[in-house]
């Protein structure tokens, strides 16, 4: 053998044994996406009692978006206003958790393309007279979940009382036992609850206050997940994927 030959085998099985011992772009760490939602936000992340997996929009897309990039997905459940802080600290790569796009939430972190469009509506008893818009909400008191866009708008009510809990949950039972006269929140949110309890004392108003696109948020450093994401997001709409998720969630065709 020559020297030549020589090297260009033990280069060979440099290579190979960087692959084996996983150093290198093919580390397992790298096919790993740390996935994280505030899994409170039927039908788009909750857990069913009795079963493990998560379950809803966002966490069959994530699943497919995974698969797409050739990564295993690892989904944890941390409070909606924990989330951004979990991606500051390094500790997921990517949050989808119904969070809408917005400039203060752009400040911290990098969006996705929207991959779904909301927005936010009101949720009052049913024998509620008084309250049939927005603009009634005026010195009346009103729930909403800590850290989101529902709570921000809710603040802007003149002389509104808005009482703030950890899970979206807590709000309609507040509603129910009449601590406050009404829920602001995503629109797909209400009203997959009111059908899911047969809208037993409650009811969502039709008005709409905001237009808002849901993104999955990474890492301000993160401009390769970003990218890889939305490719992945294209691929599954141009496939049809996407389709398939949102009519098992939603029925019907999507915008
Ligand atoms: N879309 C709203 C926001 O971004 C609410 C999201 C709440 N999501 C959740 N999984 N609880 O502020």
């Amino acid at each position: 053998m020559n020297k030549k030959i020589l090297a260009l085998f033990f280069s060979g099985l440099l290579v190979i044994s960087a692959a084996l011992t996983g150093c290198g772009g093919n580390a397992k760490g790298d096919k790993v996406l740390k996935a994280a939602c505030s899994a409170d936000f039927a039908p788009f992340e909750f857990q069913e009692e009795g079963n493990k997996e998560y379950q809803g929009f966002d966490m069959d897309l994530i699943r497919a978006l995974a698969k797409e990039m050739g990564m295993e997905v690892e989904i944890s459940n941390i409070a909606f206003d924990g989330l951004i802080p979990a991606l500051e600290a390094g500790n997921i790569d990517v949050a989808i958790s119904g969070m809408t796009i917005n400039d203060e939430r752009k400040g911290k972190v990098l969006f996705s393309d929207p991959y779904y469009e909301s927005g936010l509506t009101l949720v009052v008893r049913s024998d509620e007279k008084n309250i049939k818009g927005f603009k009634d909400l005026e010195g009346k008191s009103v729930a909403a979940q800590i850290g989101t866009t529902g709570s921000t708008e809710a603040s802007k009510i003149k002389d509104c009382n808005v009482k703030n809990f950890n899970v979206i949950s807590e709000c309609f039972m507040e509603l129910k036992a009449k601590g406050v006269d009404a829920v602001i929140n995503d629109r797909p949110v209400n009203d997959y609850y009111i059908k899911k309890t047969n809208s037993e004392g409650v009811k969502a108003l039709p008005e709409k206050l905001t237009a808002e696109n849901y993104g999955m948020a990474v890492r301000k450093d993160n401009e390769e997940l970003q990218k890889k994401l939305n490719a992945a997001l294209k691929k599954l709409k141009d496939n049809g994927e996407y389709q398939k998720i949102y009519e098992r969630w939603f029925g019907g065709a999507s915008k």
